[in-house]
Formats: C-alpha cells, structure tokens, sequence
C-alpha cells in the first residue's frame, strides 16, 4: 500500500479526541486521518485500567487492515492505561499519546497555583503521580475529577446553566485564593474552557497539548518518511462505535465550529 493511502488513526473514548484532531489536521493537511470515537462504552474515566487498555487496544486493531502510518491516543485516560501495551503491540509505528499539560503550567507560572481538572482514571495513574512527583516543590497543583464535563460534551454541550453550577460547586473548596493557570487534563474539556472560566469567575491561563501532540506526530511520520507530500490530498473520516447519526454530526459540528 502507498504511505499516502494509509491513515493516522485518532482514537478517544468519545467525542473529545476531536480537540486533538482538529489540530493534528491544522499541522498535517494532507493526511488521512480515520478518527474513532468510542461513545458507546464512555466514559472511560471511572473504569479499571485493564478495561481501558482492553478497549482501546481493541479499538484501535479494528483498523489494522488500513496498515496505519501512526496511531494517536487523543485521551489522556486511555494513555495512561494503554500506551505501553500499543506500543509493544505497534513497534514499527509511532504511537502517540497524551497526559496533562501540568510540567508545562507550572514552568509558565513558577511556584504558582494550578487546577488540574483530568478523569479519575488519569488522576490515580501512575504516570500521572509521576509527573506530579517531577513537579514537587515547583508550585502547587490541585488536582480534580471532574467527570460531568464529559458527560456535557458527550450530550452535546446544551445545559450551559448546569455545567457552570457544576463546576462552581466542584471548584467552590479552593476559591479562597485564585488558580494562575487551569491544566485541562482530558481531551473533551478543551471543548467547555468558557464555562471553566465562567464558573471560576476570573481570568485564567490554560494548558492543554493538542498543539505539541500534532508537531509530535508529525515529526515522527517526517523521520519514518511516511508523511504525505505536497501533491498528496488530506481527508478526515470520522466513525463512532454507536453508530448513531446524532453522534457523528455532533462530531462533525466540534471538529468544524471550534
Ligand atoms: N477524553 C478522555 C481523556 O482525555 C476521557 C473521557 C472519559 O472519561 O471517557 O481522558
């Protein structure tokens, strides 16, 4: 098969791995990109690992047949539980993953203060303790599920009331002093940064990879020479695991109005 026919496969637990492709697409135009959004089983966020790095080995080698030039785990939860296994499992491609931008917030703002909103999964990870080990004495970092966003994302983003109540009463304990920076440790929350800022009430720096993540990729298909050239056409297709027409244009709708 040509490099320009095979895709990157982009895999989430749902709709929020649209965050990291609309990236990847804005670096890599002339790609194909085949994103999976796996809505039927999210969120993933309170599950056992093993079950996440199941689900997502799985998702993923339903696209084997496609001979991907990359795989992008546009979730910060499925990374943390399922990289290794990928990467054991694809070792002649790039796998790409994601975890919370928190090194990169505290570097913007030394011995600050920082949110970190990510899922129960990716807070009890290891790799995520790992990170907030390397960072000790840096700052301080609250660390916070918050799972309603996903759910707000996955519904389509309509209770705008609600996800800001929501918000202001899971952040409500430390609004004794203000957060410099906001880390957005899951790839659906980007979508609702607005009410993030609406519910803390005052202005505040985010942090979330999607930019690194894509230059990450594509460096890695420039050193593996599988990128497209110039004469090559981009495409994007996108499926969902519950197959309903409300799920892919509720996609199509982050991934065009953002
Ligand atoms: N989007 C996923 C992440 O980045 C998780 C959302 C879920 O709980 O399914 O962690």
């Amino acid at each position: 098969m040509k490099n320009s026919e095979r895709p990157i496969i982009v895999f989430d637990s749902g709709l929020g791995g649209i965050s990291v492709l609309r990236k990847l697409i804005q670096v890599m135009p002339r790609e194909k990109f085949m994103y999976f959004g796996d809505s039927a089983n999210a969120p993933y966020g309170p599950r056992d690992p093993q079950e996440v790095c199941q689900l997502t080995v799985d998702g993923m080698a339903q696209f084997d047949a496609l001979q991907p030039k990359a795989l992008v785990i546009a979730c910060n939860t499925a990374t943390a539980a399922a990289q290794e296994a990928l990467e054991k499992r694809y070792p002649q491609i790039p796998v790409v993953g994601i975890e919370p931008a928190v090194r990169q917030a505290l570097q913007e703002n030394p011995g600050g203060r920082i949110l970190s909103l990510a899922t129960a999964g990716t807070l009890a990870s290891s790799r995520y303790q790992k990170q907030l080990k390397e960072v000790e004495g840096q700052g301080e970092v609250v660390s916070v599920a918050a799972p309603g966003i996903v759910k707000y994302v996955e519904g389509g983003m309509s209770d705008h009331e609600g996800i800001v109540a929501y918000l202001r009463e899971l952040t409500a304990p430390w609004q004794t002093a203000p957060f410099q920076g906001v880390v957005l440790g899951c790839t659906h929350f980007p979508f609702a940064w607005a009410e993030v800022q609406e519910a803390l009430g005052y202005p505040v720096r985010f942090y979330e990879p999607s930019s690194r993540i894509a230059q990450e990729t594509r460096d890695r298909i420039v050193a593996q020479k599988t990128a497209n050239g110039d004469t090559d056409c981009g495409s994007v297709t996108i499926q969902n695991s519950t197959n309903a027409d409300e799920m892919l244009s509720l996609s199509w709708k982050l991934l065009t109005n953002c």
